[in-house]
């Protein structure tokens, strides 16, 4: 694709490449509205008196195939119960992304766990084997795989990883729905696994999460952990574990239900929008979208491209800034804050527990720590990609995002050197 060179940058008054609207979104109908009057009609909100939060716990379950689910308040929720179940001793180090959101890293603390980050890799901005390998030691007793941005992290050489160090691997899937490593879905790779429905995820109840496992203990202790360790199944009150509320309610899960109905579509339509761009930006110079593994599937939660500063000559915020005006919106930091996540405050200053360098102990965070994702944010752009967009919707994006690397690397080869 080889925009009119003629044509300027919207930036510099000329026309938008985003000629039509971007269609209006709408994520609740019917349905929803059908399954929240039944919570209202039935007059209990409390899921362990009421019937939808069993209902979408076995619906979940039955559509990726598990055993059992457990649902929670939330993805934070959910990672921290997937964590808390498998029973890791405080001070246990635990290796994560340093790309991800910090309610994939709150759980970790709470449990008194030390979190060491990995690196990512350049092409997919997923866990890096190579960099979990070399984060090992005789005190790492669990890894988290967060599949980032609908895109399967690499699991074969990480469960080979978690195999031969004898430690379990967790699936943070918040940002992964429907997404397949080899053909096999994304929360079905561990022995248990974590998703969100917040806002921002391919399906959303204002806040809840999952945990998936097949085993029948890691079950009960989650649907423990997420109720104070009451024991309701038997009908004992005597908590013998630290355990938080962290209840779904029959409103969220009437809601959640009616969104699993059209995740199959939502999913489904991501994808081919999304490789259709990713096809479209194959052609253009100095972009390049995140890599797919033949044989995978990506959902894109996001839509990420990578940009190559020795072709365009321009930052990350001087190309988003082109593309902001040509009516797409993006952004150039990730979603992170424009950061690793280890350079937030409460890593570097150790203060997860004011007053405290609990769970830290030594362990520091210093820069350099993680090149790879450091150095992400000045070459990443991270759009939103929505299934109720049309072809015409990418075919606008794929032509301005054409327009404006055109622009820049046509001006960065005719600068003096
Ligand atoms: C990878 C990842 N893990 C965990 C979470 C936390 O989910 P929630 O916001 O539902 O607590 C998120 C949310 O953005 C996430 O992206």
């Amino acid at each position: 694709m080889r925009p009119d060179p003629s044509e300027k940058l919207a930036l510099e008054g000329g026309p938008k490449a985003k000629r039509t609207p971007f269609p209006p979104r709408k994520r609740h109908g019917e349905l929803d509205k059908r399954l929240l009057e039944e919570v209202i009609d039935a007059d209990v909100l409390f899921y362990w008196f009421g019937t939808k939060v069993r209902e979408f716990e076995r619906r979940f379950a039955a559509f990726y195939g598990r055993r059992h689910c457990v649902a929670c308040s939330s993805g934070t929720a959910a990672v921290h119960t997937a964590l808390a179940v498998l029973e890791l001793p405080p001070g246990s180090e635990v290796i994560t992304t340093s790309i991800t959101d910090m309610g994939g890293l709150t759980g970790l603390l709470y449990q008194g766990l030390v979190p060491v980050f990995a690196d990512v890799e350049p092409e997919t901005l997923n866990l890096d084997p190579a960099s979990v390998r070399q984060r090992l030691t005789a005190r790492t007793r669990a890894i988290i795989a967060t599949h980032h941005a609908g895109l399967a992290a690499d699991m074969d050489a990480l469960t080979a990883i978690g195999r031969e160090a004898g430690v379990p691997v967790i699936e943070d899937c918040a940002q992964a729905y429907g997404c397949r490593y080899q053909g096999r879905l994304a929360g079905t790779m561990t022995p248990v696994s974590a998703f969100s429905l917040n806002h921002f995820k391919h399906i959303e109840c204002g806040s809840g999460g999952m945990i998936l496992t097949d085993d029948d203990g890691l079950r009960y202790r989650a649907a423990l952990f997420i109720d104070k360790c009451y024991q309701r199944e038997e009908g004992i009150r005597d908590p013998f574990f630290l355990a938080p509320n962290y209840q779904m309610t029959e409103l969220q899960a009437a809601v959640a239900l009616a969104q699993l109905e059209r995740l199959p579509e939502i999913v489904e339509r991501r994808n081919r929008l999304g490789s259709r761009l990713d096809q479209a930006l194959r052609e253009i110079p100095g972009v390049t979208p995140q890599r797919v593994r033949p044989g995978d599937t990506h959902t894109y939660f996001l839509y990420l491209f990578r940009l190559d500063p020795e072709k365009l000559g321009a930052t990350a915020e001087e190309f988003s800034v082109a593309l902001n005006a040509e009516g797409i919106p993006n952004k150039a930091h990730l979603i992170t804050g424009g950061m690793p996540v280890y350079h937030y405050r409460i890593f570097q200053q150790r203060s997860a527990f004011p007053g405290s360098s609990y769970p830290f102990g030594d362990r520091t965070y210093p820069k350099g720590l993680c090149p790879v994702a450091e150095e992400a944010f000045e070459r990443w752009i991270t759009m939103d990609l929505f299934e109720h967009w049309s072809e015409n919707d990418i075919d606008e994006i794929a032509h301005g995002i054409a327009k404006v690397a055109w622009h820049f690397a046509r001006r960065h080869a005719a600068a003096p050197v």
